[in-house]
């Protein structure tokens, strides 16, 4: 921000958000890794989130992401994401957000933009970073089985896809036969090549797929067989809450942060307050990318993301410079307006 006029202040919509993002999966996966390595090299700020919970809306929930990154793009803000499940039913998604960004110097804030796209891309674009290099060093994996297929698992599909896996069969499962039917669908318009199998059973989902993706609303773990994972997937984890500690402790383990992750009924948090330790955790993803974790290939390896805000912070200044850089930037007017000390009204 420079001059002494009024802050400009920008409101970005779905529509313009999707327009900057399409197609560019590579591009936002390669931001992701970059970010990761900030983190992980300490240029930012990543407090805890905030969960606001409400007694008379059990399965509802908002989460504040505040977070600040350095680096090149120098930017703090807020991601502010509600989760509804019974959307769904309604008809809408279960996700909705806005993320804000704030000026580094002068801390005004100067754009909120539609932000479940950037929540899901981010998100994907993570599951698709931690596929690469988690795979590294075993066979590529040809069967993927997704287990819980709403809009999350499409878009870490197409994550996939566009960072350019293909496979030979894509395995489906989720408690819903309308999500199972919809996922498939959505595969088929996708022109992938691989053959899609519904499984009605977990279990056979599970030992079909190299690399399986968990994408449910669970709340509490529901897979709770160790010998399900004898194969030795890989498993991006990216709902957190559907394994058994033993599963995990029969693993080896990588989360995207270690304080975030170990809160909040995740089930890393049940194996760390099942053992009392945290030595069934291996590290962080950044940790592999840096080559100070290696992954053995001879364990299923469980990769649980706990979504950071700097990656939508990263991601939501990409699509800001995106949209600013075609000339469609809406600035509201006099969005702020009391700008002299003394004197009231505009500068
Ligand atoms: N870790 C992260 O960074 C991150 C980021 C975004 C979303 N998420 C998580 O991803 C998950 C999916 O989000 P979404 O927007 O796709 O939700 P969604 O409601 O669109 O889809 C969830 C699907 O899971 C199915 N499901 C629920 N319980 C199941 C079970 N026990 N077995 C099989 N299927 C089951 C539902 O029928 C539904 O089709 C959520 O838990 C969300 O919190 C994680």
């Amino acid at each position: 921000m420079t001059g002494t006029g009024a802050p400009p202040f920008a409101v970005i919509s779905g529509a313009q958000v999707q327009q900057a993002l399409r197609g560019r999966e590579r591009q936002i996966t390669e931001l992701v890794e970059d970010t990761y390595r900030l983190h992980g090299a300490g240029d930012s700020v990543n407090p805890p989130s905030y969960f606001l919970r409400f007694p008379d809306r059990p399965s509802a929930r908002i989460i504040a992401l505040p977070a600040s990154i350095g680096g090149k793009l120098r930017v703090d803000g807020l991601k502010w994401i509600s989760s509804f499940p019974e959307n769904v039913a309604a008809g809408i998604p279960r996700a909705s957000a806005v993320l804000i960004l704030n000026d580094h110097d002068t801390g005004y804030p100067f754009a909120c933009l539609e932000s479940s796209i950037i929540s899901a891309t981010r998100t994907a674009a993570s599951a698709a970073l931690a596929a690469d290099w988690l795979t590294r060093g075993r066979p590529r994996p040809a069967r993927v089985g997704f287990f819980g297929t709403g809009l999350i698992a499409r878009y870490i599909h197409t994550f996939l896809a566009g960072n350019g896996w293909s496979f030979d069969e894509i395995g489906v499962h989720d408690l819903s036969a309308g999500s199972a039917a919809g996922f498939r669908g959505y595969l088929e318009s996708s022109g992938t090549a691989g053959r899609i199998t519904v499984y009605e059973d977990a279990e056979q989902l599970i030992r079909s797929s190299d690399l399986v993706v968990f994408a449910t609303i669970a709340g509490e773990p529901h897979v709770t067989d160790p010998s399900w994972f004898e194969h030795n997937p890989v498993v991006l984890h990216v709902s957190l809450r559907d394994l058994a500690p033993e599963i995990l402790l029969a693993s080896t383990n990588l989360v995207d942060d270690v304080e975030h992750c170990l809160k909040a009924s995740t089930s890393p948090h049940l194996a760390e307050q099942l053992t009392g330790s945290r030595d069934f955790l291996a590290g962080t993803l950044d940790d592999v990318m840096a080559g100070r974790v290696t992954v053995p290939a001879g364990r299923p390896v469980v990769f649980s993301p706990f979504g950071l805000g700097v990656l939508d912070l990263a991601v939501g200044k990409y699509v800001y410079d995106e949209v600013t850089r075609s000339g469609e930037l809406h600035v509201i007017d006099d969005f702020f307006h009391e700008l002299r000390r003394y004197a009231p009204g505009p500068a």
